[in-house]
């Protein structure tokens, strides 16, 4: 969870390395560095924390060059500081590299090395690649060679970028296993390198994404791909649809507040061509589901980390409700080790908004090796989750910025509507007129987004209720628990606020006893099938003295009588009721944050896609 820039063409590469680096800040923004062949010598800086002092140092001490890279950094081995910030010189100076992911055995390679004589200048695992390179250099032809020598020694997913002053014409880049992407843009006599599209967007959009165990060598001309077996690879030229300007903030203080905005956009977006509300039908083209599949598809696992797993758990109640296809949720982290039971008719779902997460790759082989179908819902187009699915869902959302996801998980929510909706029909489970009921109330999904965003000031009063708390309990009921769990990831994620998020039945089980004045409880009470529940749950938090905010429909004359504050929702249709409910929850969060003055859009100790285990 890095972020990884390379250039090399006629131009000044710094400019080009911090402008893409600044766009792939959210991966990681421990440390920052650059190297550039200035005058036949690589040049390095770098510096910890976040990518301005890296351009604080550059202004102080400038270096130019034509072939450069460029890295930001997640730490996982070695403290965030500027030692152990890529990228990496090797002992003689001549080659460098930067790193997204972890040498599982860098421990024993170090050794290794070092009983060579290799000194070390940090305590990272990616300094041992290029003591590895070196020291292959010595014996292969050429920096190529010299890499695929030293990546056979790796264990781990790596995503590798290195260049050598010996060899000025190219820069290359490898990629093993699921640690991040490598994708190569192709320029007019000049060629871009980066982790993530976002990076080069503004000076291409045509690029080539590297598979596991594929290495490039890039020059000025142009791009030649091999396996790590030196295999030559035919390689298919892609055109990438999203604008620069989406991964602009526009009037909006931060990222994650924008990307909150622009749900009706990304709502809208996510049912746009998907749905004909004349036949009151779903077309879902990109997921190659046929009617002998849907029949065939006798259980359905659903596996993500994080916000995607609660949108799955959403997704679980709707495809059993409206499909009758049972449904286990699995966290992505735990499917790929527990040895599930998984066949020719089973579907494993896979929701990723980057589509690069490690363990949720990691489950979608896991699940491809036991003979399953393999689908996903992703956001970023292009990614690993996306190209190795057989069949997938576009979120459709456009970039996502803030770490903090917030219009990704909405737009999941929809998809695995229509994705039920879909698969009901084709397996002749579903009559039209419950059909087309289901098809018509997406209409409303847009207009309904738009009037929780209106209440924005409302929410903000709440949230400068409970600026001061240090805990926070969420609950929430059937459809709507993984809302409790979702609102209180939010609230942690950015807020540091110790949340939890709890199934309000179970509350009387154990975390009532947390209930007191100091604990604010949020209880997510719409107009659903387990509303009676719900309004019993804020009674027993009453009666424990808890102060209970609540989210109510719009013209719910029972919560604002027993609640201390109530939060209004517009009257939505439950199996669609996680959208709104989300929405306030999310705008609290970002309140609460914003008003404490954190960086709500890079909150520390995270990043934007989790590419190591
Ligand atoms: C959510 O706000 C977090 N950024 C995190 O929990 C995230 O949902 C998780 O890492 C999964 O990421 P993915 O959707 O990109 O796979």
């Amino acid at each position: 969870m890095c972020g990884i820039v390379g250039y090399i063409g006629p131009r000044d590469a710094t400019p080009i390395i911090l402008n893409g680096l600044k766009r792939l800040e959210y991966r990681g923004y421990d440390s920052a560095g650059l190297a550039v062949l200035e005058n036949g010598h690589i040049a390095v800086r770098r510096d910890a924390g976040k990518l301005a002092r890296l351009s604080a140092l550059v202004e102080e001490s400038p270096v130019h060059g034509h072939v450069g890279i460029g890295h930001t950094r997640w730490a996982t081995h070695g403290e965030p500081s500027a030692r152990n910030a890529h990228p990496h010189l090797g002992m003689t100076g001549d080659v460098v590299v930067v790193h997204n992911g972890i040498v599982e055995n860098f421990l024993e390679l170090r050794e290794e090395l070092s009983a060579e004589g290799v000194v070390f200048n940090s305590d990272t695992d990616t300094e041992v690649i290029v003591h590895l390179i070196e020291r292959c250099l010595s014996r292969e032809t050429g920096l190529a060679e010299a890499a695929r020598c030293a990546l056979s020694r790796l264990r781990g997913a790596h995503g590798v970028v290195t260049f050598s002053s010996k060899e000025p014409d190219k820069i290359v880049a490898a990629r093993i296993g699921n640690a991040g992407g490598v994708v190569v843009g192709l320029g007019d006599g000049e060629m871009f390198l980066a982790s993530d599209m976002p990076a080069i967007l503004e000076h291409t959009r045509s690029v080539v994404f590297l598979e596991s165990r594929q290495m490039a060598v890039v020059t000025r001309e142009g791009v030649e791909i091999k396996t790590l077996e030196g295999d030559a690879v035919a390689y298919q030229v892609q055109s990438v649809a999203w604008d620069p300007i989406a991964a602009e903030k526009g009037e909006y203080r931060h990222f994650m507040q924008k990307e909150i905005h622009e749900q009706v956009r990304s709502l809208t977006d996510t049912i746009g061509g998907r749905v004909d509300f004349e036949d009151g039908r779903i077309h879902l083209p990109e997921l190659n589901l046929t009617p002998e599949k849907a029949r065939r598809t006798r259980k359905l696992f659903i596996i993500a980390c994080g916000t995607a797993a609660h949108a799955g758990m959403v997704g679980k109640v709707l495809i059993e409700h409206i499909a009758r296809v049972p449904v286990e949720v699995d966290i992505a982290s735990e499917f790929r080790y527990r040895d599930p039971i998984i066949d020719e008719d089973s579907v494993v779902l896979a929701i990723s908004q980057s589509g690069e997460t490690a363990d949720t790759l990691a489950a979608m082989e896991e699940a491809r090796s036991k003979g399953a179908t393999v689908w996903s819902i992703v956001n970023v187009i292009g990614s690993q989750a996306m190209r190795i699915a057989n069949g997938y869902i576009s979120m459709q959302t456009g970039p996502e910025i803030g770490v903090a996801s917030t219009k990704a998980y909405t737009a999941p929510l929809v998809d695995l509507y229509m994705l039920a909706v879909l698969l009901a029909d084709l397996r002749g489970g579903i009559d039209e007129r419950t059909r087309r009921r289901l098809v018509n109330d997406l209409r409303l999904v847009p207009d309904l987004a738009g009037r929780c965003l209106d209440r924005e000031a409302d929410v903000e009063k709440v949230a400068r209720f409970l600026l001061n708390v240090s805990h926070c309990l969420y609950l929430g009921r059937g459809i709507n628990m993984p809302s409790a769990y979702e609102g209180a990831l939010k609230l942690k994620e950015i807020s540091y606020i110790h949340a939890e998020g709890y199934p309000a039945g179970e509350m009387k089980h154990g975390p009532i006893a947390l209930i007191d004045r100091d604990m604010p409880v949020i209880v997510i009470a719409p107009r659903d099938p387990w509303y009676e529940k719900m309004l019993s749950q804020i009674e027993q938090a009453k009666a424990r003295g808890g102060i209970v905010i609540a989210l109510a429909t719009d013209g719910d004359e029972l919560i604002p009588g027993i609640a201390d504050h109530v939060i209004w929702l517009p009257e939505t249709p439950w199996m669609l009721s996680p959208v709104t409910a989300v929405i306030p929850l999310q705008m609290l969060a970002y309140h609460i944050a914003a008003l404490r003055g954190l960086d709500v859009d890079q909150p520390r100790n995270l990043a934007k896609s989790v590419t190591v285990e």
